[in-house]
């Protein structure tokens, strides 16, 4: 190739003339240099071609102002065709193609009825009274890591808090942890049956199964004894009839426990790196602990564990001088519109006093994370405490090693620090 070609000024893997504009996730080098850095295709995908049709039939679309209008259902949008099935479903392994009972794919009345159940554990005067549990666990992690001088901040701080927490809160063992971590992390991918490899496939579905015999089981167990916790409150409504299915009951047991750790380890650890890539903003973050939750708001926004999320067109839908036709799927890049310069200044700096910061990590409308509240409140007090202890610091790897979860997750950072207090 030469000098003067467009690759040349480009990341590696983006080429404008391409049909997927640059950005083909069927492709295992743009997949790989993607991952590494997912924010160079993004911004070439909503300057060169906001509203994307790819080669597949399925949109993709990038700008703040687009991805709003359809998640906030200005336009009619839902998560399943009109016909009521899944996009793709004829294409999906088997044994996906019935499944799909979890809140995210279902439309209302269905997620109306679902989303109601669990709502109240997650209030934000159910997460406040949560705080000192999420900080006595954050303190803990923190307190045995000044003690060697290191700390692994994934698996020292990012996972423990919320994976505990949504332990506790569900009534699911917390000492089963070991067990399950994996599976939680390989199943996610099932949400991406149709872009994936079929062997990653396989083992999303493979985990699947892990998750649902392991929730049958507990669900068996604590039949016997319910008590205040989610897992209870769920079996409640399935034992009151038509309110939650026994199908649903597994499906929300597993679904709850992994969109609550699965996530939030993304934030706080992809915040924590941001951090200490940015030390003058650890530093104002460390004399002003007054901007902790502005900081959380710019780690959701900077570098955000999820990057996009899915609806479907209920009507032809006109847009950026196109129509996304009835039915299509579109992928809404959350993660691009989070660094639209149309509605960010200086979308690509990392500032953790950021005023006014309208991100949309956590998507919108009617399935807007039920968990924002809790993901916010663990990686608040998470981060919190460790700018609290942490003084001089040496990152101990170079190279970003990534978890085993198709959320933009980190696998671990050593970090060495000489603690504070
Ligand atoms: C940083 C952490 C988190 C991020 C970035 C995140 C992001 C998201 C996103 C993007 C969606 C889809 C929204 C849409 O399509 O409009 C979602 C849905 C959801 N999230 Fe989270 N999430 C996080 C933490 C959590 C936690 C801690 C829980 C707790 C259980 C949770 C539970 C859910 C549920 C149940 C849904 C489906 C809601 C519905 O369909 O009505 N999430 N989340």
């Amino acid at each position: 190739m030469s000098a003067t070609s467009p690759r040349a000024n480009l990341p590696e893997g983006i080429d404008p003339d391409d049909e997927w504009r640059g950005l083909n996730i069927l492709d295992p080098d743009v997949q790989a240099a993607f991952r590494v850095d997912p924010y160079p295709f993004l911004a070439h995908l909503r300057s060169a071609d906001p509203v994307n049709e790819t080669p597949i039939g399925m949109w993709r679309v990038t700008r703040y102002e687009d991805c709003q209008h359809l998640l906030r259902h200005d336009t009619p949008t839902g998560v399943r065709r009109t016909d009521g099935k899944r996009f793709g479903e004829e294409q999906m392994p088997a044994a996906l193609q019935d499944g799909g009972t979890f809140m995210l794919q279902q439309d209302p009345p269905n997620h109306t009825r679902l989303r109601k159940l669990v709502s109240k554990a997650f209030t934000p005067r159910a997460i406040s009274r949560l705080e000192p549990r999420i900080r006595e666990i954050a303190r803990d992690g923190m307190q045995r890591a000044c003690e060697r001088g290191e700390i692994d901040v994934i698996a020292d701080l990012a996972l423990p808090v919320p994976a505990t927490m949504i332990c506790e809160m569900m009534g699911v063992p917390v000492e089963d942890r070991e067990q399950f971590t994996q599976w939680t992390a390989d199943s996610t991918h099932v949400l991406a049956a149709l872009t994936s490899p079929p062997d990653v496939v396989e083992r999303g579905l493979e985990a699947v199964r892990c998750l649902a015999d392991y929730f049958e089981a507990l669900i068996a167990e604590r039949r016997k004894s319910l008590t205040d916790d989610i897992l209870s409150d769920l079996i409640r409504a399935e034992e009151a009839g038509d309110r939650l299915s026994p199908d649903e009951l597994v499906v929300h047991g597993a679904g709850l426990l992994t969109a609550g750790f699965e996530t939030t380890i993304g934030l706080i650890g992809n915040g924590i790196l941001a951090l200490l890539r940015h030390p003058d903003q650890l530093e104002r973050l460390r004399t002003d602990p007054g901007l902790e939750a502005s900081t959380v708001e710019e780690c959701l926004r900077y570098e955000g564990p999820i990057l996009l999320t899915v609806r479907v067109a209920h009507e032809d839908i006109p847009l950026g001088g196109k129509i996304i036709p009835r039915d299509a799927m579109i992928f809404v890049m959350l993660a691009a519109a989070n660094r639209d310069p149309a509605v960010f200044d200086a979308p690509e700096r990392f500032d953790v006093g950021r005023k006014p910061n309208p991100h949309i990590a956590f998507g919108g409308g009617t399935h807007l994370c039920l968990g924002a509240h809790l993901a916010r409140a663990e990686a608040r007090i998470a981060i919190g405490e460790f700018v609290r202890r942490v003084g001089e610091f040496e990152v101990l790897e170079d190279q970003i090693t990534w978890g085993a979860s198709l959320f933009r997750v980190l696998g671990r950072l050593p970090v060495r620090f000489s603690p504070r207090d």
